[in-house]
C-alpha cells in the first residue's frame, strides 16, 4: 500500500528511542513490568522496518497488533485500574501506525480495535467501582481523540502519497520525452548524413556517366567495325561495352538514391503495397524458401504515400530479409514475420509495419552504419538498399528503426504518418 519502501532505520527511531527513556524515567519508575513494555516498545520500533520489509503485506497487520497489546499491557501496569491510568494515550502510537499504513477505513477499524483494547479495563473495574455520567463522559472524549488523530494522520499521509505518485508519473513522462528526443535527434542526424552524400553521389554520377556514354559508344562502334576482321579484338570491345552497362546501372541506382525525390502523394493502403513486395521479391527469388506470417490489424488508417518509392521501401527490406535467411545455411526454412498495426508516434496517428526475419540479424557493431550509403557486407552487394528506403521514409516524415536487440534476427519497424483528412 504504501509506495515507497521503509528503510530499516531512520534518525526518528532515535527520537523514539528518547520518548521511550522518558516514560521510563517517570513514575512508577520501580514497577519491572512497566519498564518491560517499553523496553518492548523501543525493540520493536527497531524491528518494524525489518518486518516491513521482510513481510509488506501481513508485516503491517502485526505491527498494528503488537502495538495495541503492547499498549493494554502498559496501561495494566500504570495504574491502580487500567482504565485511569494516565499513560492512556499510549495508544496514539497504534492509532498513528495504522493511519500510516493504511487506508481511511483501515485506521477506523484499527482504533477501534485500539479503543477495545482501552475499554477491555472497564470489566474489571466496574466490578468494583461504577461508572460516573463524568467518568464516562472522559472515556468518550479520550476515544474520540484517538479517532481524530488516526484519520488526520491518514489523510496527510494519503496526501503524501498522492503527491509521491505524481511525481513519479511526472519523471515517467518526463523520461520517456527525453527518449523520444534522443531517438528524433539520431533520426535528424541520419538524414542529414543521408542528405550530404547523396549530393555527393549525385554529382559524382553525373561526372561518370557522360564518359560512360562515350566510352560504350565507342566500343560498340569498334565491335561492329571489328567484327569480321578481328574477331578477338571484336570480342574484346563487347566487354567493354557489357562492363559499361554493368556501370551505367549502378550509377543509375546512386542517381536513384541521390535524385530529389518528386513525391506523388495520394492515399494509399498499407497492406496491399506491402503483399504486392512480397510478391515481387517472392518472384525474384523463387527458390527461397521462406515462410511468410502476417499479422495484419483488420482496418489499419490510409496513408498519403508515393506508391511506387512505398513498395521500393518494403520490397528493400523483404530482399534483405530472404538474403539474410538465405545465407543461413544451417537453418532451411526461414520465417519472415510482417505485422501492421495502427501506432502512433510523437502524437501522431499513423501506420506502424514490423519486418522480421528468422536469419542471422545485425551484428552490434554495425547497426550504426546500416542506413550510410554503400554500407554493405554482402560479396556483390551495393548497400543502397536501406540508404534508399531511409530516404523515402524521411521524405514520407515516417521513420525506420532496426529494433533487434533481444532477438536473433533482424526486426525493422517502419512508421508512416496517416493521411490527414
Ligand atoms: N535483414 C537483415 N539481416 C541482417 N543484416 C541485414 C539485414 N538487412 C540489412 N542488413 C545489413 O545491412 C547491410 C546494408 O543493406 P543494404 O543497404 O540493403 O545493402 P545491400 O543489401 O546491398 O548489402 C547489408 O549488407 C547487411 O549487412
Ligand atoms: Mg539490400
Amino acid at each position: 500500500m504504501l509506495g515507497r519502501k521503509r528503510s530499516p532505520l531512520d534518525w526518528t527511531d532515535l527520537v523514539w528511542l528518547l520518548f521511550i527513556l522518558g516514560l521510563a524515567i517517570l513514575p512508577p519508575v520501580h514497577e519491572i513490568h512497566k519498564q518491560l513494555i517499553l523496553l518492548g516498545f523501543g525493540v520493536f520500533q527497531f524491528l518494524e522496518g525489518f518486518l516491513i520489509t521482510r513481510m509488506p503485506d501481513r508485516g503491517r497487520t502485526y505491527a498494528v497488533l503488537i502495538k495495541i497489546a503492547l499498549a493494554t499491557l502498559l496501561l495494566d501496569h500504570t495504574g491502580e485500574i487500567g482504565i485511569n491510568s494516565s499513560y492512556y494515550p499510549i495508544y496514539f502510537l497504534p492509532v498513528i501506525t495504522a493511519a500510516i499504513y493504511f487506508g481511511p477505513l483501515g485506521t477506523l477499524l484499527w482504533t477501534a480495535l485500539a479503543s477495545l483494547g482501552y475499554c477491555s479495563y472497564l470489566i474489571p473495574a466496574l466490578q468494583e467501582y461504577e461508572l460516573g455520567r463524568e467518568g464516562a463522559t472522559i472515556l468518550a472524549i479520550r476515544i474520540l481523540f484517538f479517532f481524530l488523530a488516526g484519520i488526520l494522520v491518514n489523510r496527510f499521509v494519503l496526501e503524501n502519497r498522492r503527491q509521491v505518485q505524481r511525481y513519479q508519473a511526472l519523471s515517467e513522462t518526463l523520461e520517456e520525452t527525453n527518449r523520444q528526443l534522443r531517438r528524433a535527434e539520431a533520426d535528424a542526424r541520419r538524414s542529414e548524413r543521408l542528405a550530404a552524400l547523396g549530393q555527393m553521389s549525385a554529382g559524382l554520377a553525373h561526372e561518370i556517366r557522360n564518359p560512360l556514354g562515350v566510352i560504350k559508344g565507342s566500343a560498340e562502334m569498334l565491335a561492329q567495325k571489328l567484327q569480321d576482321a578481328q574477331p578477338l579484338a571484336s570480342e574484346l570491345a563487347g566487354y567493354i561495352s557489357s562492363e559499361v552497362n554493368r556501370l551505367n546501372a549502378l550509377v543509375a541506382r546512386f542517381l536513384d538514391f541521390a535524385r530529389p525525390t518528386n513525391l506523388e502523394l495520394r492515399p494509399q493502403h498499407i497492406p496491399e503495397i506491402v503483399d504486392r513486395a512480397l510478391k515481387s521479391v517472392r518472384d525474384q527469388m523463387p527458390g527461397a524458401s521462406v515462410r511468410v506470417e502476417r499479422h495484419y490489424a483488420p482496418d489499419p488508417p490510409e496513408i498519403l504515400a508515393d506508391e511506387q518509392l512505398c513498395e521500393r521501401v518494403f520490397v528493400n527490406l523483404i530482399q534483405n530479409a530472404y538474403q539474410a535467411m538465405e545465407s543461413q545455411v544451417s537453418e532451411p526454412e526461414g520465417v519472415l514475420d510482417v505485422s501492421i498495426t495502427p501506432e502512433s508516434s510523437n502524437n501522431q496517428d499513423g501506420v506502424g509495419i514490423i519486418i522480421q526475419d528468422s536469419g542471422p540479424g545485425v551484428p552490434p557493431e554495425s547497426k550504426e552504419q546500416i542506413f550510410n550509403p554503400f554500407f554493405t557486407s554482402k560479396k556483390d552487394g551495393v548497400g543502397l538498399g536501406l540508404a534508399i528506403v531511409a530516404k523515402i521514409v524521411d521524405d514520407h516524415r515516417g521513420w525506420i528503426r532496426l529494433e533487434n536487440d533481444s532477438l536473433p534476427g533482424a526486426r525493422f519497424h517502419v512508421f508512416f504518418p496517416r493521411a490527414q483528412q
